[in-house]
């Protein structure tokens, strides 16, 4: 039987732990969400997720080794992302996840979270090297070049908010709760993307850098500017004028990212919690399509924030001989790329 890896993940807003085999299989995966922990304040609570990790994250364990029909002593690693994300949070999987290798005599990997998400297509899509990946979640907007494991070389990344941050604020100015990227794009789907002329972010400059505040400022100008409180008719238009420029200026800079790379990538690749959006997915695939090449966007499932891929992305580690390299640090603030900026 091929190598088995238990996942932890508590970076953000979502406690969660799975099973995976090196053969790509997902035996379980399992997340519990704190949305309705932090709905009533309209954003994440530092304090409250930590505390709701800790209450978590052993039950959740527990189930997964169930689910997945294994033991402890079946596993061949134990893997816990370790940064970047909220320190309370990062500390709960570092802990427990070291504690438990330690306990069980296996070897513990902390691995970067963003390293997860852009690992994600080689479990689900068993996609070559190298790609050109667009990851876009709520903390982060980035175009990596994916050489290989562990050599991702940044070409580009946001000069302020991120793509995810820009749809939750958004949708919170409209009054569409939280968390706002889902809410945005069901409103969307019934607007009018034209009525509203927003700035569609960086398009055309040189390089592949984001930024999504000034958008973020016009739809609250836009809003200021309509009868309070907005008409469903406003909100949905508004939303749809939103996500077309945020997909806009994403597809513009991954268009450029394309001419800074060194080959014809294997695949355009994305991967974060806005990968869900169908508008983005969309503009994506055409590009794909113009060079020749697939665009692979993870199963909803496997988009936001879970334990699969960081479980993944221990076994890959392994497999190629990397690590581990325990020195038990969690890290709020981690680069994939620690030479970007620097070149
Ligand atoms: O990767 P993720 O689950 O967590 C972070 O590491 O940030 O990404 C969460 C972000 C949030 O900003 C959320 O609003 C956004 O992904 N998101 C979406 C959609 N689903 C989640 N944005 C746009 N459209 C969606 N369908
Ligand atoms: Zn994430």
């Amino acid at each position: 039987m091929s190598r088995l890896a238990l996942g932890l993940e508590s970076s953000c807003d979502e406690t969660a732990a799975a099973v995976v085999s090196a053969d790509g299989t997902v035996l379980s995966s399992l997340i519990a969400s704190q949305i309705e922990l932090h709905r009533p304040y309209g954003g994440v609570v530092p304090e409250a997720a930590a505390r709701a990790h800790l209450e978590k994250l052993d039950l959740l364990v527990e189930a997964a080794l169930t689910k997945a029909g294994v033991k402890l002593s079946d596993l061949s690693l134990v893997v816990s992302m370790a940064g970047p994300g909220l320190i309370g949070g990062l500390l709960v999987a570092v802990t427990y996840g070291r504690l438990l290798a330690r306990a069980a005599a296996l070897p513990w990997y902390g691995i970067n979270h963003l390293e997860g998400h852009a690992l994600t297509a080689r479990l689900t899509d068993k996609v070559a090297f190298p790609y050109l990946l667009l990851l876009a979640s709520g903390g982060h907007t980035q175009l990596l070049w994916v050489e290989g494991v562990g050599r991702y070389r940044r070409l580009g990344t946001t000069l302020d908010d991120a793509a995810g941050e820009c749809f939750d604020k958004a949708a919170k100015l409209l009054g569409l709760g939280y968390p706002g990227g889902p809410a945005l794009e069901k409103a969307a789907s019934g607007g009018n993307s034209r009525r509203f002329d927003l700035p569609h972010p960086m398009l055309g400059r040189v390089g592949c850098d984001f930024s999504f505040s000034g958008l973020k400022t016009a739809v609250r100008h836009k809003a200021a500017g309509l009868a309070t409180p907005l008409a469903a008719e406003d909100v949905r238009d508004l939303a749809a004028a939103t996500q077309s420029a945020i997909a806009a200026s994403l597809a513009d800079r991954t268009r450029h990212a394309l001419k800074l790379v060194p080959t014809t990538p294997t695949a355009l690749v994305v991967a974060g919690g806005v990968a869900a959006n169908q508008a983005i997915r969309t503009a994506l695939s055409s590009i794909a399509a113009s060079i020749g090449v697939p665009m692979v966007a993870p199963p909803l499932a496997l988009c936001g924030d879970n334990a699969a891929m960081i479980a993944w992305a221990g076994l890959e580690r392994l497999e190629a001989g990397i690590g581990p390299e325990d020195d038990g640090h969690s890290r709020p603030r981690w680069p994939l790329d620690p030479l970007a900026g620097k070149r």
